[in-house]
């Protein structure tokens, strides 16, 4: 039997996985890049689509080419009435996570060619996830409350289009504009659980609505983008500031975790959790408070004081959620409109892996028996 020398490490955890130029992060200096520019930059210079070319090919996109990217996004936002008359048989019970995955993966029913070394293929397949996903998020938003899904609108930019989608009217500029920096700050974010997934599908050579479903389905647990929906449960559970103090001293006692606390990466406050709560109070300013923030920025204080010596700050998921909600945006939708930003990292490491691939398939190190003799049924 061969003597096993090589070292465990669970959730392989700084165990690299790729070489990537997609983005950077340094977990001590607080610093998020893409594709070397600075998050901070982008958040206030760039749009989510001109990110997420910029995420995917590399570079900034010229005028030109940001545009017809955007035109191109724009007509095939529409899904086929297949996909509709699907969707309609989903239960409305069901998670739209559940529901979205689904509906990514049957994408591949209707586009099944697989010419992944072709660019203008590649290009494709980015241009319809990007224009679809937003769409079938709001369809079944909408359909699960038994109405007909609102079609696209042409004259509305992509952030302002899903709000219009999903509320039935056009949003407030201020509102869109936010929105569209969230999706920004959620597009990328190196090999996380969700883009690991992606890659590891990817190099099966499979085709890329397979790789967006199955990232999809990574991202909904509550330990990666599920933590956003459960903050503010939490948050209601809470229920007042008073009330604080004691929750997080009984998550301690009991080693619960807190949600949107806590990072592999960062051990310091995440820098678009910055940015979000910047956000959130613009919202607050413009269209009304929100009684949870003040429960929130307690337990900011109260969890950075018995947790900050470890590295634990708040993450990402922790804002995010106040910001949704403001835009009208309901608990359950905010993993699926985590999705729609992170679609863009996810192509951007399915390009980049085609392009140097090899099929993943890592090793294990075996604890079980060997030789063990069959027993009979009736002897066990
Ligand atoms: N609340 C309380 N303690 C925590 C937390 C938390 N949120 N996060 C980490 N710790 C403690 C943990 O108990 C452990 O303590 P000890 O060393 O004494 O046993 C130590 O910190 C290390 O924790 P870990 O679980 O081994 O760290 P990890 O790198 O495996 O997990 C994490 C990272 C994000 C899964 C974890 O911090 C967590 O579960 N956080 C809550 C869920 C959450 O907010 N997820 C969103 C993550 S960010 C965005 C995304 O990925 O989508």
């Amino acid at each position: 039997m061969s003597v096993v020398c090589i070292e465990f490490k669970p959730g392989l955890e700084g165990v690299p996985a790729t070489q990537s130029s997609v983005s950077y992060v340094d977990g001590q200096l607080g610093i998020l890049e893409y594709r070397g520019l600075n998050i901070k930059e982008l958040a206030k210079k760039s749009s989510f689509l001109e990110t997420a070319f910029l995420l995917i090919w590399g570079v900034l996109p010229q005028k030109e080419e940001l545009e017809s990217f955007e035109d191109d996004i724009r007509y095939h936002r529409r899904t086929k009435y297949r996909i509709r008359d699907m969707m309609k048989c989903f239960p409305e019970t069901g998670h739209p996570m559940d529901a979205l995955q689904t509906s990514a993966a049957a994408l591949g029913l209707f586009y099944s060619r697989r010419a992944l070394d072709n660019p203008e293929y590649i290009r494709t397949a980015v241009v319809r996830l990007l224009a679809k996903i937003p769409t079938m998020v709001a369809a079944f938003q909408l359909m699960r409350k038994g109405n007909d899904p609102v079609q696209p609108k042409d004259d509305l930019d992509y952030a302002a289009n899903f709000l219009y989608m999903l509320n039935e009217k056009e949003p407030d500029p201020l509102a869109a504009h936010i929105f569209d920096v969230c999706l920004t700050l959620h597009a990328e974010h190196t090999i996380n659980a969700s883009t690991f997934s992606a890659m590891v599908t990817a190099s099966t050579l499979t085709d890329p609505y397979a790789v967006v479903a199955s990232a999809v389905g990574t991202l909904a647990g509550p330990l990666h983008g599920g933590a956003n929906e459960d903050v503010i449960n939490m948050l209601s559970e809470i229920g007042s500031v008073d009330n604080v103090r004691p929750y997080v001293e009984k998550c301690l006692e009991t080693k619960a975790k807190i949600m949107g606390f806590g990072h592999r990466v960062y051990k310091v406050k995440d820098p678009r959790t910055i940015i979000l709560q910047e956000l959130a109070e613009k919202l607050f300013d413009k269209f009304g408070w929100d009684k949870y923030y003040e429960i929130a920025l307690e337990m900011e204080k109260v969890v950075e004081e018995k947790l900050g010596h470890k590295g634990i700050y708040s993450n990402v998921d922790f804002y995010s959620g106040l910001v949704y909600r403001k835009l009208g945006i309901p608990n359950d939708l905010f993993t699926p409109v985590f999705v729609i930003a992170r679609v863009a990292g996810w192509l951007a490491h399915w390009k980049e892996q085609l392009a140097t691939n090899r099929i993943f398939r890592p090793t294990q190190i075996y604890e079980g028996e060997h030789n063990v003799s069959y027993t009979p049924i009736e002897e066990r």
